[in-house]
């Protein structure tokens, strides 16, 4: 059976749409393949900026702004290829309110006027969704058949973005249990605080992975680990920024906060970044190992989310001695490809229902 979906994404500060189909056959868990006709993100980086990390309200009037718009375009893919839109996905959540309601309001508002089904994804599961079915994907994928992989189970998944830090035992393609979580701030958003800190911008991941690189062996080392062997599986970064916010003072002889970007030199912002990121990465990487020596059998690691983009990140994935599957570098920060992806699963004798969030039930 073929379906054809459109998904929408606007749970945070990227409004994204998705139009594609996919080949799904009933003795596999996961569709055989997905064939994207549209896909677009939206960033609202250029907004978010000057804030150093993203305000709520204008991440909902962002999406505003632009959904309506994407959706129009993938209205026109769809008659260009003479193909009928099934259903549609979007996201529910977690997320900011404002902006989830956006995306879900245009959602229901397409099913209701095409009447088709609506399906509600959850936005951290789907961030997996890529990771578990794609080996690639990128501007040239459109329009061609991407034929899905089947990894075996169970496996260890970690989704680190800028809202989630969240490890989980998927038990199959659809069951996925969490054992591990943040005390804090999510990974993503550690790496964006000592960024505005650092007078780096927002997002802060790819500008500290940039000026890491340029120091592979930092003299400065930030702890990186809570001590405490009860919590082997929790994650925590405030410690972390902490360290990071002391040692900048301690470099500025006591500066306040908010001048300490201009009085670094370049060469100890990036002596900092290279510090901070081999700290966080080494606390992902020993989180992971904890959970398989508590959890036998697993089979693979699946890697999703805004921080599965950094390569230093990827390259020390690849000594954990399990094969590692990390979304495509273009699908690992917020998108509609993997909502779309996601809903392939909810669904299983026909798409579930109009699932209104409690926010929108009369
Ligand atoms: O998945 P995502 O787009 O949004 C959420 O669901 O949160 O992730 C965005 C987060 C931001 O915090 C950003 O700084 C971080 O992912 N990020 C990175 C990199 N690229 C994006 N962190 C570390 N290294 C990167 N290369
Ligand atoms: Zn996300």
């Amino acid at each position: 059976m073929i379906q054809t979906l459109l998904a929408l994404e606007t749970s945070c500060d990227d409004t994204s749409v998705a139009l594609f189909q996919a080949k799904i056959d009933s003795t596999k868990n996961n569709p055989e393949w997905i064939k994207v006709y549209y896909h677009k993100v939206v960033s609202q980086y250029a907004s978010h900026q000057p804030f150093g990390g993203v305000v709520p309200e204008i991440a909902a009037r962002d999406h505003l702004a632009h959904v309506g718009t994407l959706i129009q375009e993938a209205v026109e893919m769809e008659k260009e290829k003479g193909i009928k839109i099934d259903a549609c996905a979007v996201t529910l959540g977690p997320g900011l309110i404002g902006a989830l309601m956006v995306g879900v309001l245009a959602a229901r508002g397409f099913a209701t006027a095409r009447n088709i089904p609506l399906i509600g994804v959850n936005h951290v599961d789907a961030h997996l969704a890529p990771a578990l079915l794609l080996h690639q994907f990128d501007s040239q994928s459109l329009n061609s058949e991407i034929a899905c992989k089947q990894i075996s189970y169970p496996a260890l998944a970690l989704t680190v973005s800028g809202g989630h830090c969240l490890m989980s035992i998927l038990h199959s393609y659809e069951e996925r249990e969490v054992i591990g979580k943040t005390l804090d701030d999510a990974c993503g958003e550690a790496f964006d605080k000592v960024a505005k800190l650092l007078g780096l911008g927002y997002p802060g991941g790819p500008a500290i992975e940039k000026r890491a690189a340029e120091v592979p062996q930092p003299t400065i080392q930030f702890p990186s680990l809570i001590q405490d062997k009860s919590k082997n599986l929790v994650f925590s970064f405030s410690g972390i920024k902490t360290s990071v916010l002391l040692k900048a003072k301690e470099l500025t002889n006591g500066a306040n906060t908010a001048d300490i970007k201009s009085l670094l030199s370049k060469a100890q912002i990036n002596e900092i970044c290279s510090a901070f990121q081999k700290a966080a990465i080494a606390q992902l990487i020993d989180r992971l190992k904890n959970a398989l020596k508590e959890h036998v059998g697993i089979k693979n690691i699946v890697v999703a989310g805004g921080v599965a983009a950094n390569q230093a990140f990827r390259k020390e994935l690849e000594n954990i001695g399990l094969p590692v599957h990390c979304a495509p570098l273009t699908l690992c920060s917020d998108n509609a490809v993997m909502i779309g992806i996601q809903a392939l699963k909810i669904k299983k004798d026909g798409f579930t229902n109009h699932p209104f969030p409690r926010y929108l039930k009369a």
